[in-house]
């Protein structure tokens, strides 16, 4: 998830793009750089690693002055973070920015690597500069028919915005799966990943499509499909205040980053399932196969939120991959003396890749022989460089403090990692692991249909939201969902939760039970189903309210405040039923009036012990 803008028109731009980036900085942070027509035929480019401020101190020292540019802002998924990974990319007089993955880039920087293109950076958007410099120079046609013929050679998703030295005056743009947003201004054009980039010059904007493109100019704005039909499309106004745009329209990130989340599991997962092999493709995943083969256990560390992922993980690999596993949390580990040793794969779980007890069991464990994966959001961060392999998730950056996307993209890679091991194992047949990888790919279209029960749970959360404690309990892989959906509540409502594996009720928290005791059951159709009923009517019989999470056409749940995700397979069950949780403490906190997107006492990088 990067930011790009661009803009055509009559004003020295550099300033101008620079202030659209700083209203897109919550999309990427790492880099940012600006491509700029400084004279007829000529693009000067100027980037930066770090914050915009170092991009602000770079164009002081070499400043860029024209009317036609485009800008960036980066969150690396391909390439660490380093001036030279940062856009825009540059090939002949062709500069190029892009936010999204290009799924077959391996392939492409081979192709063009052995027709004698160097490349100066790990990115897969450098591929794309390449690309087009390679189709303008043919002459066949004008710019845009040379861009599309240079992205029908791309897979996966884009935004990019394009300038040419050779077609002065002149900004493409195009898009698949990652969005694009033009303004129209009056003798102007610009572009921008989102509304906020723009607001200061315009309110009008037009919503490119996926297989879409458009050349902007000063005074026209031509959009086409990729393949070339003309589009005719009205812009639309926008009436959004800066605050609102910033956040999507939505009244918080955290809203917003929990309606992300199908986005946030597509880019997670693209790229790196075959499912007519059923299998992971390996270059993605940190562990090869033959690494696979000798593991003798797998030890999770995690911090919070990223140890419920790693619990689902847990379960996973013990049942698809067969191999002993556990999870433990990192202050655990580095107050204990644990044993680690060679056979051992430590996957150290962190959104933030920093979290400073998940690093230092990392670096407890390598010294004692074990190898290291981490599975980190940033790129780049301690952990993953601490580690011996890394398994990124792309959920982009977060910025609620209380995990969401994060959270069930983190599912997704640590279920991807499971079927990998399974199947290097010979743990998993290759039908079981299509079944998942099929199940896994309908996810965010699942994840929409729950995100449609939003305002039933506002309701709900109108009637629980005076509720003192709260009692969370799931079975299997609805066990730390349980504990997640507890996490979720204490942290932003501020309401005593406990989450706790069902069949442990009776053994203690039982006792807590009565009326004034909402209690939230984890009941989907799965093979635990039946005995999580059972727990169901024991705190039913004991007058406590319930609300239950069921899967869509469940009739036998009654008397139960019943939120219905869609069925899926189970095993792909942790990343649906979480929704209703995440939004039941969003809507509990927001009726109470709290700081959803920073509560009080939290930091979203515990970099302390
Ligand atoms: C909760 C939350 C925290 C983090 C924890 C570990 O919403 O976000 O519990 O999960 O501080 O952080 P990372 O994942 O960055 O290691």
């Amino acid at each position: 998830m990067c930011g790009i803008v661009g803009y055509v028109g009559d004003k020295d731009c550099a300033s101008l793009l620079v202030e659209g980036l700083r209203k897109l900085e919550y999309r990427g942070y790492d880099s940012a750089g600006l491509a700029v027509e400084t004279s007829a035929g000529k693009v000067g480019v100027v980037r930066a690693v770090g914050k915009l401020a170092n991009l602000d101190a770079a164009l002081a020292k070499t400043p860029l002055s024209g009317k036609t540019g485009i800008g960036h802002t980066r969150w690396a998924t391909h390439g660490r973070p380093s001036e030279a990974n940062a856009h825009p990319h540059v090939a002949g007089n062709v500069a190029v920015v892009h936010n999204g993955i290009i799924e077959n880039h391996v392939e492409l920087r081979r192709g063009l690597e052995a027709a004698g293109v160097k490349f100066t950076s790990d990115t897969d958007t450098e591929i794309v500069a390449h690309l087009v410099h390679e189709e303008m120079g043919k002459k066949q046609g004008d710019f845009a028919s040379s861009v599309r013929r240079a992205l029908a050679r791309l897979r996966g998703a884009y935004a990019i915005a394009i300038v040419c030295g050779d077609v002065p005056e002149t900004i493409l743009v195009a898009k698949n799966a990652s969005p694009l947003v033009i303004g129209i201004g009056d003798g102007e054009m610009m572009a921008a990943s989102d509304i906020p980039a723009l607001l200061a010059h315009t309110r009008d904007v037009i919503f490119l499509e996926d297989g879409e493109m458009a050349v902007l100019e000063k005074k026209s704005a031509t959009l086409s499909t990729l393949d070339g039909k003309p589009i005719t499309r009205a812009p639309k106004r926008i009436d959004w205040s800066p605050a609102q745009a910033e956040k999507g329209g939505f009244k918080h990130f955290m809203l917003k980053e929990i309606f992300e989340q199908p986005r946030a599991i597509e880019d997670t997962l693209r790229g790196r399932i075959d499912v007519t092999a059923g299998e992971i493709v390996e270059e993605e995943i940190g562990v090869t196969a033959t690494l696979a083969k000798k593991i003798a256990r797998v030890y999770f560390v995690a911090c919070g939120t990223s140890s419920h992922a790693a619990i689902a993980g847990r379960y996973w690999v013990e049942q698809l991959a067969r191999i002993p596993a556990t999870v433990e949390i990192g202050s655990e580990v580095r107050t204990r003396e644990p044993v680690f040793g060679p056979g051992d794969l430590v996957v150290a779980v962190s959104q933030s890749g920093e979290t400073a007890d998940t690093l230092a069991a990392v670096r407890t464990a390598k010294a004692m022989g074990a190898h290291i994966l981490a599975v980190a959001n940033v790129l780049d961060s301690a952990i993953p460089r601490a580690s011996d392999g890394a398994l990124y998730t792309h959920a982009g950056p977060e910025i609620g403090v209380a995990s969401t996307k994060c959270f069930t993209a983190q599912l997704a890679a640590l279920l991807m990692l499971a079927v990998h091991l399974g199947r290097a194992r010979g743990a998993l047949s290759k039908e079981e692991a299509r079944r998942i990888l099929d199940a896994l790919l309908a996810v965010p279209h699942a994840m929409r249909d729950a995100l449609e029960e939003a305002e039933h749970v506002k309701n709900l959360a109108r009637k629980y939201a005076r509720a003192r404690d709260m009692l969370f309990l799931g079975r299997g892989t609805g066990f730390p969902i349980a504990l997640e959906g507890a996490l979720k509540l204490k942290e932003i409502s501020y309401i005593h939760a406990e989450g706790y594996a069902a069949g442990e009720m009776k053994h203690g928290p039982i006792a807590l039970i009565d009326e004034e005791m909402p209690v939230v059951v984890v009941a989907p159709r799965d093979a635990h189903y039946e005995k999580t009923m059972s727990n169901l009517h024991e705190v039913r019989a004991r007058e406590a309210q319930v609300i239950a999470v069921v899967s869509e056409g469940d009739k036998d749940v009654v008397g139960v405040d019943a939120i219905r995700v869609p069925v899926v397979e189970p095993e792909v069950l942790p990343l649906v039923t979480v929704i209703p949780l995440q939004l039941l403490s969003y809507f509990i906190a927001d009726i109470k009036g709290t700081d959803v997107d920073q509560p009080r006492n939290l930091a979203k990088t515990v970099t302390v012990e």
